[in-house]
């Protein structure tokens, strides 16, 4: 059967990546972003019938409302939903300022917020749908210099979990897919931003911007790559609830989750010590 998709952030990095792998399995595709010239240019050469393009910046509930009525004027159906649109805010817990700590929960969990609101009506009616909503490796294990970004991504995992676990009696599976880094132009300064405030205390230490932007261009994780396996899930009878996606993920979250593990245990007798 051929499947209708609806992909946020589809302008650029692993959104594009998306919503061509889901083309190239046959499936028919909504393809969502800020910028629809843009949109319409990358895929000029898909056949009109298999694409639809929507202006939706996720920040907008209304634009999400009406991004979700269209598609299903379109294609009759929602039945793969990737939040992909997000970026990074990265620099240390001080030098965010108080408006971009929100303007990064504004795209990274508001948004995803607003485009499932309007999303999981459609797929509660038709009893059955996948949706993957992008977190990170940030979101398993905090990263200092990117404390705002790893927050959202936290806040991301909680509510799809709690998500996935609400929907799954109504056919409806929800994974929290966590990538690790992927050469896109997420560090590039077309997509990351950078706290604004200076402090002096932190300066022998280190910038996120030395610490993290050297690796712009230089990831080892194939976007196209990131959308197979994607794909190869939404095709999965039962998908995971979490998915690490990476060469690199494994490593660089695995310590951070054994010694949770190893904590719990040494903590334990004070842990338990609080009952009446
Ligand atoms: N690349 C990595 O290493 C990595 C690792 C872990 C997780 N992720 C996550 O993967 C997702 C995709 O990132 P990417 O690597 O593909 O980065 P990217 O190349 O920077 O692309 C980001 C995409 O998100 C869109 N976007 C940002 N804010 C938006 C908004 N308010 N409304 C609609 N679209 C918006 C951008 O649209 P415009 O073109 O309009 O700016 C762009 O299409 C993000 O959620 C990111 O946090 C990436």
């Amino acid at each position: 059967m051929t499947r209708i998709w609806f992909v946020t952030g589809a302008t650029r990095g692993m959104g594009t990546a998306i919503v061509k792998a889901a083309l190239d399995q046959g499936d028919k595709v909504v393809a969502t972003g800020r910028n629809i010239a843009r949109l319409r240019k990358l895929f000029a050469n898909v056949p009109t019938d298999l694409i639809e393009f929507l202006e939706l910046d996720v920040t907008s509930e209304p634009q999400a409302q009406s991004a979700v009525s269209e598609a299903v004027k379109c294609f009759g159906r929602i039945d793969v939903l990737v939040n992909n649109a997000g970026y990074c805010l990265l620099g240390r817990f001080e030098e965010a300022t108080a408006q971009q700590i929100e303007a990064q929960f504004a795209t990274n969990l508001f948004g995803m917020a607003n485009v499932l609101r309007a999303v999981l009506p459609v797929m509660r009616r038709q009893a059955s749908g996948r949706i993957f909503n992008t977190s990170s490796i940030a979101g398993v294990k905090a990263v200092a210099n990117a404390t705002f970004y790893s927050a959202s991504k936290y806040a991301v995992e909680g509510m799809t979990l709690a998500l996935a676990d609400e929907v799954a009696p109504l056919g409806i599976q929800v994974t929290a897919i966590e990538p690790g880094f992927f050469r896109t132009e997420f560090l590039s300064d077309r997509s990351a931003k950078y706290g604004q405030s200076h402090i002096d205390d932190y300066v022998p230490y280190g910038n996120a911007r030395a610490l993290l932007a050297t690796a712009d261009g230089q990831q080892q994780g194939d976007p196209a790559k990131l959308a197979k396996v994607i794909v190869q899930v939404a095709n999965l009878d039962k998908q995971p609830r979490q998915l690490l996606i990476g060469n690199d993920a494994i490593d660089f979250v695995m310590p951070s989750l054994e010694k949770r593990i190893v904590e719990t245990h040494e903590f334990a007798s004070l842990t338990q010590s609080t009952d009446f």
